[in-house]
């Protein structure tokens, strides 16, 4: 496949999805890899498709002591270079290619085979330094286009429909919108139903969801975008990523973030946060995935020119206005 929106930085995994020593499959753009850290923390990635007879070598292992991949057919050992090892050496043929990667903190960030067109953004870090990470959620493969599984994160009327149950807003208002290049900013106000206490019971963490949800969130088109939120516990920040695995197949998992009100909250709370985002997520999803082929809408709602951003920025990735200002700061 041609690429999806070639040089963009794409944060293809966080350190903690990874374990250590384990060989773990990604695929980016129609292209497989294969993705391990070892017990040193460094990280590394060559194509998943063996070069003597295409095993996938992420069903293989690795060697801790030599920090090599064994391929599960035959068994033969190649370097983090994609050099054959053998004979207790390395050859001086690279005969497959490693990805290169940018490793940033616990973030795993590549442009694929493809040249940078945009800066690696680094909120995340920042994010990281400031909050506690409570874990992932929501990680996915799912059956969509890039595009459209990225609009459903600007599209401020879906939660009437798709998410009713969970959040059961009665009214969301777009506040805000600010838009500069490829970063956009939106903030928004729910209102929320009471919830019963049927529900409360099965679902405990609604009670740190207030009656009136406020929320920013922040868009670094096409890498990452940020809603930071408030709760009963404090405050929480999700971090949601995706990139394209194949035309219609789209990766998707969110880091989440906290700042507890007290120290006792985390433990308690962090799994019923991420349960609920998992929740979130399938409703997103199933919304995506029943959806008939896309045409003209014949209906226009408020607050979407968010989306109409978004498609903009997807269109135009290749025109040079844009991509002259972003790309300067490459530089
Ligand atoms: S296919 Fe990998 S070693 Fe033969
Ligand atoms: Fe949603």
């Amino acid at each position: 496949m041609t690429s999806i929106l070639p040089g963009a930085p794409w944060l293809i995994a966080h350190r903690s999805m990874l374990g250590i020593n384990q060989p773990n499959k990604i695929t980016l753009n129609g292209q497989d890899y294969v993705l391990w850290q070892n017990q040193n923390r460094e990280v590394f990635a060559l194509s998943n498709i063996c070069p003597h007879m295409q095993a996938p070598l992420s069903d293989g292992w690795i060697c801790k002591e030599r920090n090599t991949i064994i391929c599960p057919f035959h068994s033969l050992e190649f370097s983090t270079e994609g050099k054959l090892y053998r004979e207790g050496k390395q050859d001086t043929q690279q005969i497959t290619l490693p990805l290169k990667l940018t490793v940033i903190g616990d973030m795993i960030w590549t442009y694929g085979e493809c040249e940078p067109h945009l800066p690696i953004p680094d909120l995340i870090e920042k994010i990281a330094a400031e909050y506690d990470f409570v874990g992932i959620a929501g990680e996915q493969s799912i059956q969509s286009d890039f595009l459209n599984t990225w609009l459903i994160n600007s599209d401020f009327n879906h939660q009437n429909g798709t998410h009713r149950e969970l959040f059961q807003i009665v009214q969301n208002r777009v506040t805000a919108f600010e838009k500069k290049d490829y970063w956009y900013k939106v903030k928004q106000e729910s209102t929320r139903a009471s919830n019963t206490l049927g529900e409360i019971l099965t679902n405990p963490v609604l009670l740190t969801i207030p009656k009136i949800l406020k929320s920013t969130v922040e868009y670094w088109f096409p890498s990452v975008l940020v809603l930071y939120g408030e709760a009963g516990f404090g405050e929480f920040v999700q971090v949601i990523l995706q990139y394209p695995q194949q035309q219609n197949q789209t990766k998707i998992y969110e880091l989440i973030f906290g700042r507890f009100k007290a120290s006792w909250m985390k433990p308690l709370l962090g799994k019923s946060i991420l349960k609920s985002i998992d929740v979130v997520v399938e409703q997103d999803i199933a919304a995506l995935e029943t959806r008939y082929p896309h045409h003209q809408p014949k209906v226009k709602l408020p607050n979407e020119d968010v989306m109409v951003y978004a498609q903009q920025l997807y269109r135009d990735w290749h025109s040079s206005d844009l991509t002259a200002v972003v790309t300067s700061q490459l530089q």
